[in-house]
């Protein structure tokens, strides 16, 4: 039995692995043909970086990764308002976009960035 437990421990570990280095799980923004996609590379790379992986801005600005990290912006709504409001260092993009642009970001960092 404990033999069996192990075995499925380290089958776990090496999928785990494998999504995080594989890189057969990782969405590419930059490779997506998806509108939100395109409107993420046009509104959100600038500070987010190309793949959503943040980056620190000229101006000494600390822009966090969408994929991973302590989310400030858990639920949908959250990450809505963020969007829409902006706030701390980012613009917000209700002028910008349209209601169903940024409910459809906001799916692009729930589902596809962040895998949730
Ligand atoms: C001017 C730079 C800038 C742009 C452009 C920008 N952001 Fe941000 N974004 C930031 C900064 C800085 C933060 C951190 C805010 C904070 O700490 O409260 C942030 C935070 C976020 C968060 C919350 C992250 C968390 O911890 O949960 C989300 C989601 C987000 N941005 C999505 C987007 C999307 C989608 C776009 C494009 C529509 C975008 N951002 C465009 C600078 C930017």
């Amino acid at each position: 039995m404990p033999r069996a437990k192990l075995f499925a421990v380290v089958v776990f570990a090496a999928i785990g692995l494998a999504g995080c280095f594989g890189g057969g799980g990782r969405y590419m923004i930059g490779e997506s043909k998806a509108y939100e996609a395109s409107l993420y590379r046009q509104n959100c790379a600038i500070c987010h970086g190309p793949e959503g992986d943040g980056k620190t801005l000229d101006d000494g600005t600390r822009v966090p990764s969408l994929r991973e990290g302590e989310f400030k912006a858990k639920t949908e709504n959250q990450i809505y308002d963020q969007i829409a409001n902006g706030g701390n260092g980012m613009v917000g993009f209700r002028r910008q976009l349209s209601e169903r642009e940024m409910r459809l970001l906001v799916e692009l960092v729930k589902r596809d960035l962040r895998g949730q």
